[in-house]
C-alpha cells in the first residue's frame, strides 16, 4: 500500500493521494444514498450504507486511501450526548453540563456498526488501497461537546478552561479513554492506520495548547501503538501555526496533515526530521479548478517531491466542487 509506505518514510512517487471528504455531497450517488438512509446519522450507522459510501470515491477517481465513512460526533453521541444534524446549520448537542450523563460502558455497543462498517469496506477494497480509521482529537470533540455548536468560536469551552479548568481535564480524560478504546477496535476490525482530527486545535493559546491538544495526542498514541505495534497515526492539529514542530515532535506522531495556511517548507523546518507531511492544496482551489488548480498543484509536488509525502487538502471538500476538478487533480498528481 502506497499510503503505508509513505507513512514509513519511504519517498513514493508520485505520492499517495487522498481527499478530506472525499465521500460526500459533491457526489450525486452519495446524496442518493444518504437519502435511501434518511438522515447522515442513519447513514453513519448503517454498515451496508457507509460501506457503500466509503467506496464511492475509490471506484470513481482510484484514490490510494479510503476514510472510514462516519463523523467525529459519533463518539458523543455513543457516549450518550443527544446529536442531530440541523439542516443546513451543521451539528446540534446539548450543551454538557456534567460527566455524569455520560455513559462510557454503552458506547461500543452504540458504535458497533461503525466496526462493521469498517469489516465490509477492508473486505471489498483493492489490496493496494489503505483503509484510514479515525476519530476527531479530544479537544475539537469537547468543543462541539460543552458548546453545543461548531461555528469555529466555541466561546464556551475558551471560558470554561480558564474558569473550570478540572472539569474541561475530566471530560478530556473520559474523551481520551473512550477515543482510545473506538480507534483501536477500528483497528482490530481492520482499518490500516488512523488519523485524529484536530480541527479546532488552533483556537487555544500556547499553554493550552500544551495540555488539551498536545498531551491527550500523546496519551492516545501512546496507548495506541503499545496495544498496536507498527500502527501508523496522522495527526491533523489545524491552524497549529508555530505550535507545529511542538505538536510533531511531543505527541508521537508518524505524520502530520497541514492546514490551508501553512508552507510545506516552513514545516518542514520545524518539525522533527523524518516527519511525514500531508496536504495541502487550498479546497477552494478544487471548486474554482482551470489554471490556478493545475499551477497550486504542480508547485506543491514540486515541493514535496524527494520526500514521503501524501497528497490531500488543506481541509475538506467542500458540496459545490464539480466531479471534473477532482478527476483532474488526480490526472496531475498521477502524472507528476
Ligand atoms: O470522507 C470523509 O472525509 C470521511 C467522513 C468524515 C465526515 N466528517 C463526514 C461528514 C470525516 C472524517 C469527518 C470529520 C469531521 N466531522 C470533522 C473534522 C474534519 C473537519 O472538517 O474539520 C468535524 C469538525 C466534523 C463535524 C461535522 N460533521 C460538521 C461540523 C459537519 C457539518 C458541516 C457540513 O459540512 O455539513 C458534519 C457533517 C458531515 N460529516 C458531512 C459529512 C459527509 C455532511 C453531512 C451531510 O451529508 O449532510
Amino acid at each position: 500500500m502506497k499510503l503505508l509506505q509513505a507513512l514509513n518514510g519511504e519517498p513514493i512517487w508520485p505520492p499517495p493521494a487522498w481527499l478530506m471528504r472525499q465521500a460526500g455531497r459533491y457526489l450525486p450517488e452519495y446524496r442518493a444514498t444518504r437519502a435511501q438512509a434518511g438522515d447522515f446519522i442513519s447513514l453513519c450507522l448503517n454498515p451496508a450504507l457507509a460501506a457503500e459510501v466509503t467506496l464511492q470515491p475509490i471506484r470513481k477517481f482510484g484514490f490510494d486511501a479510503a476514510i472510514l465513512f462516519s463523523d467525529i460526533l459519533i463518539l458523543p453521541m455513543a457516549l450518550g450526548q443527544g446529536l442531530r444534524f440541523a439542516e443546513g446549520e451543521g451539528p446540534r448537542l446539548p450543551p454538557l453540563e456534567s460527566l455524569s450523563t455520560l455513559d462510557t460502558a454503552r458506547a461500543p455497543g452504540v458504535y458497533a456498526p461503525v466496526m462493521e462498517t469498517v469489516r465490509r469496506v477492508r473486505a471489498e477494497l483493492p489490496a493496494e488501497t489503505a483503509l484510514i480509521g479515525f476519530a476527531g482529537g479530544p479537544a475539537t470533540v469537547a468543543c462541539y461537546m460543552l458548546d453545543g455548536e461548531g461555528g469555529g468560536e466555541f466561546p464556551r469551552t475558551r471560558r470554561l478552561a480558564y474558569e473550570q479548568p478540572g472539569f474541561v481535564a475530566a471530560v478530556l480524560e473520559v474523551l481520551s479513554e473512550a477515543t482510545i478504546a473506538y480507534l483501536s477496535a477500528q483497528v482490530e476490525a481492520g482499518a490500516d492506520c488512523v488519523m485524529l482530527f484536530e480541527s479546532w486545535a488552533g483556537i487555544f493559546p500556547a499553554a493550552q495548547f500544551r495540555e488539551l491538544v498536545i498531551a491527550p495526542n500523546r496519551r492516545i498514541i501512546a496507548t495506541l501503538k503499545a496495544r498496536h505495534p507498527g500502527l501508523k497515526v496522522i495527526g491533523f492539529p489545524r491552524l497549529a501555526g508555530l505550535m507545529l514542530g511542538e505538536y510533531a515532535r511531543n505527541t508521537g506522531v508518524d505524520a502530520v496533515g497541514l492546514d490551508t495556511v501553512t508552507d510545506l517548507a516552513k514545516a518542514i523546518d520545524v518539525c522533527p526530521p523524518g516527519t511525514v507531511f500531508q496536504g495541502n492544496l487550498d479546497p477552494l482551489l478544487l471548486k474554482l479548478g482551470g489554471v490556478a488548480m493545475d499551477e497550486a498543484a504542480r508547485k506543491l509536488l514540486a515541493q514535496a517531491r524527494g520526500r514521503p509525502h501524501i497528497f490531500n487538502l488543506g481541509h475538506g471538500i467542500t458540496p459545490d466542487v464539480p466531479e471534473a476538478n477532482v478527476a483532474r487533480l488526480m490526472e496531475i498528481i498521477r502524472s507528476a
